[in-house]
Order: structure tokens, then sequence, then C-alpha cells
């Protein structure tokens, strides 16, 4: 089976198990974890800020962030299509009592003036702007790059308005890897990240939270609130520091079978990729075959090969470690035959 749906799939590598296996172990409650301690502290220093919190998941990181950096009854800004919006479930309102305010980007990308023209002035019929979002690279636009300079000049606005400023950065290593940076290069334009140390990076579980030691403070309590204070968590965080200290090396590979499969694709003829392919991610359209998303994607199963649907005609691949060279050549091989024995 070739698993392209998405970089959730990958699995922990022999080094990273055994590390699980081996790692020592307190009760991270009690700040007794050394192994999570160890992380936090490479996590910290990685992404340029004070201090970092090892949590469950992408999602269970945005939202402490969305809970520790506003109040009931505020409005935060994001992008229309952004996960935080689209894919939580609800969440910012379930949990934080916050209401959404959704700015329509450019493949992703967010105006800084559309951003500046939404934050609330200070009436007593509005709500009060507590947070502005930001996700990189923006997975529902086929894994885009947020530039170093859009985050900068966000980060600007933010700062005038004395507003933080949270990226989802749960495939941030995608994007600095694209640029050939650091994720510094980005996180100097935030206030607090969310990096996922289980996608691309490889790591079975958990995501890394990361910003001012008084916000860690903050979010330490929400993530406890949330049941997510875990005990000997090391065993989850030695895979963690593997991840972080040796799988962020290899995106660019994954970037670049990404390359591969997507020329394959532009050469077969009624399929059309329809994302400009920065990082890991893959999105075509076949509408022009006349069949569902759903249909390509369940006659491509029966070949071994998995994608998702990603809208009624649009159909992601998303390449990871656990996916060769060989296997993108047979991905290509297999739709062209496909679409041809369709076509008899
Ligand atoms: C951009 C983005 N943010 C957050 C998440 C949530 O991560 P998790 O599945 O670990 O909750 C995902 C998951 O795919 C994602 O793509």
């Amino acid at each position: 089976m070739i698993d392209l749906r998405s970089d959730t799939v990958t699995k922990p590598t022999e080094e990273m198990r055994r590390a699980a296996y081996e790692a020592k172990v307190g009760d991270d409650v009690y700040g007794e974890d050394p192994t999570v301690k160890k992380l936090e502290k490479l996590a910290a220093n990685i992404l340029g800020k004070e201090e970092a919190l090892f949590v469950t998941s992408g999602t269970q990181g945005n939202q402490i962030a969305v809970l520790t950096h506003t109040q009931p009854g505020n409005e935060i800004i994001l992008e229309a299509e952004s996960h935080i919006f689209y894919y939580e479930s609800g969440a910012v309102a379930a949990f934080a009592g916050v209401q959404t305010r959704t700015i329509e980007g450019e493949k992703g990308v967010m105006n800084p003036k559309s951003i500046a023209a939404s934050i609330r002035d200070d009436d007593q019929h509005f709500p009060e702007t507590g947070l502005i979002c930001l996700e990189n690279t923006h997975n529902r636009a086929g894994g885009a790059v947020i530039s170093v300079q859009n985050m900068k000049e966000i980060y600007a606005v933010a700062r005038e308005k004395n507003i933080p400023l949270h990226v989802d950065g749960a495939r941030l290593f995608n994007a600095a890897a694209s640029i050939n940076e650091n994720a510094t290069e980005f996180t100097q334009y935030c206030d607090t990240v969310q990096i996922c140390l289980s996608k691309g990076l490889g790591a079975p579980v958990g995501s890394i939270i990361a910003g001012s030691s008084e916000f860690i403070k903050s979010a330490r309590k929400w993530r406890k609130r949330l049941g997510g204070g875990l005990r000997q968590v090391g065993i989850l965080a030695a895979p963690g520091i593997i991840a972080l200290s040796e799988m962020r090396n290899r995106l660019a590979e994954d970037h670049q079978n990404a390359q591969v499969l997507a020329a394959g694709l532009r050469e077969i003829s009624k399929i059309t990729v329809v994302n400009d392919v920065e990082t890991n991610i893959v999105v075509i359209d076949v509408k022009e075959l006349g069949v569902s998303s759903d249909e390509f994607v369940e006659e491509l199963k029966e070949k071994d090969i998995l994608a998702v649907s990603f809208g009624p005609t649009l159909v992601r691949f998303t390449t990871h470690y656990d996916v060769t060279k060989e296997d993108i050549d047979k991905t290509i091989d297999t739709i062209q035959r496909q679409i041809k024995v369709n076509q008899i």
C-alpha cells in the first residue's frame, strides 16, 4: 500500500521506538520527567522562544493557545480555510467562547491591510479582537508557505494594536525547509507557535507550543484543565526529540518527491495540478475526467494507493518519509493506466 493520504500516517522509526523504550521518565505533572524537559528545552531553542510545552496534539496546542490568549466574548482573526477555523470541530467557540472573524487569503496568505481593517475599535458594541492566527504551511492552500515578509507585516500590525499573534505551524518545518532557513526566520514574527511532531517529523504522538515564559505558565494550566497533563510521558517525548533533532533535516526529500509527483501528474491529460506545490502537498482537480474525487480515490485504493478527497473534485496527495521515489513513480504510472483503461 502506498499511503499518500497525509504525513500523519508516518510510523515511528526504529530509533524512535528504541528511544521510547529506553527513555528516562518521571511524573511530568510534578515536573519530574527529564525526557519531557529535554524535549521542551530543545523545542524552545529551535523555535527561538523562552519556553515550550509538550501537548497531546496540534489541535490541543492550538486550542490551548486560543484559551491562553483570549477571554470569552473576544473575536479572533483567522484565515477562512485555516485548520483552526475549518477542522477543529468549532472548538474555539465550544471552549474559549470566542467568535471568529475570517479573512479570505490568496493561497492561504492574508493581506496585512485586511487584518488591520478587521481589528475592532474600542466601542461598547464591538467584541475585542483578542488574537490573530496564521497557518504556515497552509494545509487547505496545498501546503503553501506564508512568506517571512508577509508574517513580518502582519506582526507589525498586531504589535501596533497590541494583539497577540499565534502561528499554527503544524508544518512549519516544511516552510523552513522550502526556503532553506531555520524556523526562527518565521517565529521571530509571532508571539506563540504550535508545531506538530507527529506529521512529517514522524513521531507517533504530540505537538509543541512555544512562547514567553508567562504564556507557557498559563498554557500549562489550560493543558491541565483540558486533561492534557500526563504522567510518565517521556516515553512519548523521546521520539519527539529524534523528530526535532534528526527528521527536520530530511523534509526537503519529501518536497522533491512532491515535485516529481506533480510533474508526472501534469503530463496526464484531464488532470490539473491546482496548487503551486511549494512543500509536501499536491492537490489535483479530476473534474475533466468526469468523476468525483470520492470515485477517483476509491478506484486508486483498489490499486493499493491511498489519497484523500479534498473537495467535490479535488484530491490531495501528501508525501512523507514512508513514501519513496519508487512509490511516486508507481503512483504516476498507476494513475496514467487507470485513466487509459477508463477511456477505452
Ligand atoms: C495545519 C494543521 N494544524 C493543526 C492540525 C491538527 O493536528 P492534530 O491532528 O495533531 O490535532 C493539522 C492536522 O492535520 C493541520 O494540518
